[in-house]
């Protein structure tokens, strides 16, 4: 838990829970914070211990403890955008969430869109800005219209994302966004309802747990909805059932395309029956507000087995 981004509370909550569940009868957790000064197993006593970043090991009252796997709560990078998943790949450590290359894709925006879009997924309409690169706010007003929403490319939980209604708006969520990301997305507003797909292994299968609706108070679902209370969470979602059932097929396919392992979450926004996708979580909250844990339970899934399936799937 923990990582070198704004997420970095969010994720002390997931790793948090994930303490918290996972069954002490069966396996010794250690939590370890990772983070930009230290990477250290912090006791529950108090003390902190250095990672030997040689075997991700470390070395308790003179005995080195080395795990058997990794439950990678940490959301942002480095944690969700494909270097940890790297570093645990060339060390051979197993690790609940997916592989580097599919994490480093999906954490970038523009390049999952661009990946997904030939496939006949439908999507919103998109702008790519890179910084430095001069650009004109007129000619993305009238691509896309207003209002749109203006994302760093590389993020997570909304952080650096704005949803602009006039030129004047654009031009100052464009100066703030670059603070957070070389790379920017610019994407039209869709109307519709948003849902969430999450997908899991479960007993050795791919499963999409039920769909979330989510009802912001905010306009989005920025990050005071998501954290402060400022949504409604509604599992399962109320849409028709083919509708359901067209989106579970798209969060499926994705997942199994792209070669995802692990917990993931999709979001979409259905317009006129159709899903179109918004992104994909690779490390999805797992707080007591989180989406994923309540579909879980939604599901019949204590946190308990889902956690524990998590660590068994990464070790299989
Ligand atoms: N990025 C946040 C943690 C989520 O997807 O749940
Ligand atoms: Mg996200």
């Amino acid at each position: 838990m923990g990582g070198y981004t704004p997420e970095y509370d969010i994720s002390l909550k997931s790793g948090g829970v994930v303490q918290q569940y996972l069954p002490k009868e069966k396996y010794d957790v250690y939590p370890v914070l990772i983070s930009k000064e230290k990477w250290v197993y912090a006791s529950n006593e108090g003390k902190e211990y250095p990672i030997d970043k040689s075997d991700f090991s470390i070395s308790v009252d003179s005995k080195k403890v080395s795990f058997d796997c990794v439950f990678n709560t940490i959301h942002g990078s480095p944690g969700e955008d494909g270097m940890m998943a790297a570093y645990f790949e060339l060390i051979g450590m197993p690790q609940t969430s997916c592989g580097f290359y599919q994490a480093a894709l999906t954490y970038n925006k523009r390049d999952l869109l661009a990946t997904l879009k030939p496939l006949g997924i439908k999507m919103a309409k998109s702008c790519y800005l890179n910084k430095g690169t001069p650009f004109d706010k007129s000619d993305i007003a009238e691509k896309l219209g207003l209002p749109c929403f203006v994302k760093a490319n590389k993020s997570g939980s909304s952080v650096g994302v704005y949803m602009v209604k006039t030129l004047k708006e654009l031009t100052h969520a464009i100066a703030n966004v670059f603070q957070y990301d070389n790379e920017i997305i610019i994407e039209a507003a869709l109307e519709g309802t948003e849902v969430s797909a999450g997908v899991i292994q479960y007993k050795g299968r791919t499963k999409v747990l039920p769909l979330t609706e989510i009802i912001s108070e905010n306009g989005f679902f920025d990050y005071e909805a998501k954290y402060e209370g400022k949504s409604k969470e509604i599992t399962p979602a109320r849409i028709p059932l083919e509708v359901e059932n067209k989106t579970t097929k798209i969060a499926l396919f994705i997942y199994e395309y792209l070669g995802l392992r692990g917990f993931a979450r999709s979001e979409f926004i259905i317009v006129d029956g159709e899903p179109h996708i918004l992104e994909i979580n690779t490390t999805p909250g797992l707080t007591e507000q989180s989406i994923l844990p309540k579909q879980a339970k939604a599901f019949g899934l204590s946190l308990k087995t889902l956690f524990e399936s998590a660590v068994e799937d990464s070790i299989a």
